[in-house]
């Protein structure tokens, strides 16, 4: 079984991959969290992965919530993998998804990441990766994941490719703290009503269903408490009508299309 949690499609690629190569099914935590389904059947010799994009140095909060809740019949030390991928470095996520499992009596044996394109417009800096850079992104996360499959298919344990950047500590606990309390919010989302051709676009990839477009009109976001400031609405959007915090127009658009 495959947990995964995905904005714009960098880790859904990674979890689909996955799901082809150990013939496992997959389970988007985003629609379990919004049907509120926190219970699952294991199979003996199942393998346990979790998938999700780093946010702030950690799992995204919505993976944490699932996680804390998740109940998993049948479970009797079954192999437990974590699949991260990254703009740049990890910090202490891994720790914090140890920690959580841990809670609900999952042992975590394994964990991998790759760096994949940046998907975090700060309101400050252009920090989404040129064309060029993401390409080459892309081609070294497939390698490498291509590398990494046979690990998860034999159950090894241990770890791969984790950056975890020069001061985890910092990063996940004071920056990702702060992060998460200030800039995990979807009130800082606005339209350019002019600009919107009203598509609907940004409700049909908003992962959490907290977006109304209603018939033909422009994106309310619904503040239904589970965005994570993943930016696919953002970066969907085809005529760049969204901006965040109002520091973010005419910035670089991003998600995973091969
Ligand atoms: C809100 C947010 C916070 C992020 N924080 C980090 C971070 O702390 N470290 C990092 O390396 N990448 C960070 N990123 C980049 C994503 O982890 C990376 O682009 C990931 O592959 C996106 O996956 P997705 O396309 O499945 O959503 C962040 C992206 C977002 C949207
Ligand atoms: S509202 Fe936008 S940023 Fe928030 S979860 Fe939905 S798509 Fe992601
Ligand atoms: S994706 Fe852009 S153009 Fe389409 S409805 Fe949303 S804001 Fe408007």
């Amino acid at each position: 079984m495959i947990f995964y949690f995905t904005g714009t499609g960098n880790t859904g690629f990674v979890a689909s991959r996955l799901a082809e190569e150990t013939g496992e099914r997959l389970v988007s935590i985003a629609s379990a969290v919004v049907k509120g389904e926190y219970d699952y059947q294991l199979a003996a010799d199942e393998r346990i992965g979790f998938c999700f994009p780093i946010h702030g140095w950690r799992p995204p909060f919505i993976v944490r919530d699932f996680v804390k809740r998740l109940h998993l019949d049948g479970y009797n030390g079954q192999f437990c993998y974590a699949f991260a991928t990254c703009g740049d470095d990890v910090g202490l996520a891994f720790d914090y998804l140890r920690d959580d499992l841990q809670q609900v009596g999952v042992n975590l044996d394994s964990v991998y990441s790759v760096i994949m394109p940046e998907t975090y417009n700060f309101p400050f800096i252009d920090q989404i990766d040129t064309p060029e850079t993401a390409q080459r992104k892309i081609a070294d996360a497939r390698e490498q994941l291509a590398a990494m499959i046979p690990g998860i298919v034999n159950r090894a344990r241990g770890e791969k490719n984790i950056n975890k950047s020069r001061w985890p500590r910092t990063n996940s606990i004071m920056l990702g703290g702060f992060f998460l309390k200030h800039w995990v919010t979807d009130c800082k989302f606005t339209v350019d009503t002019g600009a919107c051709i009203r598509c609907g676009k940004c409700q049909q990839v908003c992962p959490v269903g907290n977006i109304d477009c209603g018939t033909g009109n422009p994106p309310e976001w619904q503040h239904n408490g589970l965005c994570t400031t993943c930016f696919s609405c953002y970066h969907h959007c085809p005529v760049h009508a969204i901006d965040f915090a109002g520091r973010t127009r005419g910035k670089r658009q991003y998600y995973f299309n091969q």
